[in-house]
């Protein structure tokens, strides 16, 4: 791979890099089992496996020493009362850290450990958030009019765990309630 220092732009409003290597597209069939109310995902699966959210990456060697970075677009939206949210992960890694910058929209990382502790921090065009190691992470758009677009960095070797938030989910929730967007224990958490 090329290791000569490159820039790129990332054009607002949008966060659509002028130039990446690859774009993923995260749609509903893909958070079988995550969002809250089950009857209101499978109904919308019936109709339409909705996009709910893209990441523009980076190529670079999965190694210790490199950062990955990239864009990732949460769109808006809910399924029942749950706004539309990332997979989230921990890092296979577990003591890798990541650093998130909010380019564009609103909203909120909500965080765990296996430990048990939990953080909901909120995000907002100019917020720089720092997840530690062991903090497993997932961004939350709580704006029902536009995208939530945040820049991320992470060590090139840390690797994804989806398959722990898959099966037990995490603690905490955020839902739209007639109070605005509030952070709820998750009635379905399994430890
Ligand atoms: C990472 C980052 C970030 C994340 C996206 C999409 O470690 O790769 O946390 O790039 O992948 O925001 O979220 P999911 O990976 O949880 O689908
Ligand atoms: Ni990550």
């Amino acid at each position: 791979m090329d290791s000569k220092p490159y820039t790129f732009d990332i054009k607002l409003p949008g966060g659509i890099p002028d130039h990446y290597d690859n774009h993923i597209e995260r749609r509903l069939s893909s958070m079988r089992g995550q969002f809250l109310d089950q009857k209101a995902y499978s109904e919308r699966l019936a109709r339409e496996d909705t996009l709910l959210y893209e990441v523009y990456e980076f190529k670079r060697p999965e190694i210790a020493g490199e950062l990955l970075h990239g864009i990732s677009i949460v769109h808006p939206g809910k399924v029942g009362n749950e706004y539309y949210m990332t997979k989230g992960h921990f890092h296979t890694v577990l003591e890798t850290a990541e650093v998130y910058y909010c380019l564009q929209g609103q909203g909120y990382m909500v965080m765990e450990t296996p430990e048990g502790e939990w953080s909901v921090e909120p995000l907002r065009p100019g917020s720089v958030l720092y997840v530690p190691p062991r903090w497993a992470h997932r961004s939350v758009n709580t704006a029902l009019d536009g995208d939530l677009v945040t820049f991320f960095i992470y060590p090139g070797d840390a690797g994804h765990d989806y398959g722990t938030i898959e099966s037990q989910g995490y603690r905490k929730l955020v839902m739209d309630t007639p109070a605005g967007a509030s952070i709820v224990d998750n009635p379905r958490w399994k430890s």
